[in-house]
């Protein structure tokens, strides 16, 4: 199996992450991608509480010995859930990486840095890639139009995003967006990439929770036409 600067960063045996998904990054999930070697992800929005946090936390340790972090989608809102205490969780739980994802990290990067989480940060964009690694995160995952969940709004697709990102960015970058096999994860290491993300590709395709909850969300839409 490919090491790269990846795996010896972040401490996993495969340069493969499982992307933080809400409602699907749940224990069982995120155990079985660890206990296979890669670097799975906690949704902790999932979790209705922190302290709902800590306890799927508990849970994942019961069924893996392996290293595994958890996403934290820190969305600028009106009505903001609690993110500093899901963070404070996510450190005095001793998680080893976190995935950070939807806004600018800085305001979170002391608490983690300080509590020795590594940081990887999910961008849409070069110039948020360069900020990210300005700012110190361990790693970056560049999400190309392909993606499922935010996508950004440059719309542009990973083929074209992922070099421009690898001749500006020097420390490990994760390409992501409809990645899912060995094909594609060689395709990611010659665009510059040192790891790729699976995410709705990281359960096997018959009992896919992902593609049965975007199903569903797509089903619940005004004028849904699914084809
Ligand atoms: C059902 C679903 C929910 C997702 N939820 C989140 C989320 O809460 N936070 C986040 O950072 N990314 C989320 N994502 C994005 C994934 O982590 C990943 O970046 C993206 O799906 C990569 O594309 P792929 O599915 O083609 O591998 C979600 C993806 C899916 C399919």
């Amino acid at each position: 199996m490919v090491r790269t600067r990846f795996c010896d960063v972040f401490g996993v045996e495969h340069p493969i992450v499982q992307g933080g998904m809400q409602w699907v990054g749940t224990a069982e999930l995120v155990s079985a991608v660890a206990n296979a070697g890669a670097l799975g992800f906690l949704t902790a929005l999932t979790q209705p509480t922190p302290e709902d946090l800590a306890k799927e936390i508990a849970r994942c340790r019961e069924m893996t010995d392996k290293p595994f972090g958890v996403n934290l989608t820190i969305l600028p809102s009106i009505n903001p859930p609690p993110y500093a205490e899901y963070r404070d969780v996510i450190v005095e739980s001793g998680i080893p990486v976190v995935e950070t994802a939807g806004f600018n990290p800085a305001e979170h990067l002391p608490t983690f840095q300080g509590g020795g989480v590594k940081v990887l940060h999910k961008c849409t964009s070069v110039r948020h890639a360069v900020k990210a690694q300005e700012l110190g995160v361990d790693g970056i995952s560049i999400d190309g139009f392909e993606c499922a969940g935010h996508p950004g709004e440059d719309d542009i697709p990973g083929l074209v995003l992922i070099p421009a990102a690898a001749e500006k960015v020097s420390i490990p970058m994760v390409a992501s967006g409809g990645f899912g096999d060995a094909r594609g994860l060689v395709a990611a290491l010659a665009l510059g990439a040192t790891a790729s993300t699976w995410a709705r590709g990281s359960s096997p395709r018959r009992r896919r929770p992902c593609t049965r909850t975007s199903s569903s969300a797509w089903s619940r839409r005004p004028n849904a036409t699914p084809s």
